[in-house]
């Protein structure tokens, strides 16, 4: 079952923005045949309770885009894992390219968050991808394989099993400029090698690696279905629940 993870960002500004926003996507959903894919709306945390509360539908399940390390205590401002799951939620973004680059998170970071996740049933989308800069120096391979052995330090093979993997190649994310997909595929199968060495084939396989990155509906086939993705991360476009919807449409059918 492929798998679709809409990441809002820091966007419906308002309870009337959220609602309107519930309308319309419940809307498509009903309209929609999307019984061969799972979708995750990851939503602002303080959204977290209204979405689980008001979107039931075995195919949706709700994230977060970030927690904290740490399960509780002194930490102003920072939201956890067991304050996320206990909102009935299912997943979390840990590392992505937007944490990094604005709060300076780490990979070494994202280990501990993809295990405090995991400690409390929450499933971690884990995104790794290289800059512009580590593309044309040729070195996207080794930021992949450290952002990989890092975060996945002390990882049992039951655990690995359970992460869901994000390419975002740091290029793409809110650029509209997409990866060939050749280049994908190549990073799907160096992502395979990297966890077959890890844990073994078939945990490897068990390990889904999304597409993230401009993913719009005419995309699809370049970005999802040739190189075999077992799912895409949608930013801008999962704004918009007819657009988001396009996509779901496009990856039942496939
Ligand atoms: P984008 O964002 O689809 O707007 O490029 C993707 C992401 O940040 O996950």
């Amino acid at each position: 079952m492929k798998l679709i993870v809409g990441n809002l960002k820091m966007n419906l500004l308002s309870t009337a923005e959220r609602d309107r926003y519930f309308e319309s996507f419940k809307k498509e959903l009903k309209d929609s045949k999307v019984g061969n894919v799972q979708i995750v709306l990851c939503v602002p945390s303080i959204h977290l309770e209204s979405f689980t509360k008001k979107i039931k539908s075995k195919s949706v399940e709700i994230g977060s885009q970030n927690i904290f390390w740490e399960e509780k205590g002194s930490y102003t401002g920072e939201i956890s894992a067991p304050m996320v799951a206990s909102l009935g939620a299912q997943y979390s973004i840990i590392g992505h390219s937007e944490r990094r680059r604005y709060f300076g998170e780490t990979s070494a970071q994202a280990n501990m968050k993809i295990k405090v996740a995991l400690k409390n049933k929450l499933t971690p989308i884990y995104c790794v991808g290289e800059t512009k800069e580590e593309k044309e120096n040729g070195d996207a391979a080794q930021v992949i394989i450290q952002q990989i052995s890092e975060a996945f330090a002390g990882i049992s093979s039951t655990q690995a099993s359970k992460i869901v993997i994000a390419y975002e190649p740091v290029w793409s994310v809110g650029s509209d400029i997409v990866p060939s997909s050749d280049e994908i595929l190549e990073i799907k199968i160096l992502l395979k090698k990297i966890f077959v060495e890890l844990y073994g084939l078939p945990v490897a396989e068990k390990i889904s690696v999304l597409y993230g990155g401009s993913v719009k509906s005419e995309l699809i086939n370049q970005v999802c279905i040739e190189p075999g993705m077992d799912g895409v991360l949608v930013g801008r476009e999962s704004l918009v629940p007819r657009d988001f919807f396009k996509i779901v449409k496009i990856i039942n059918k496939n």
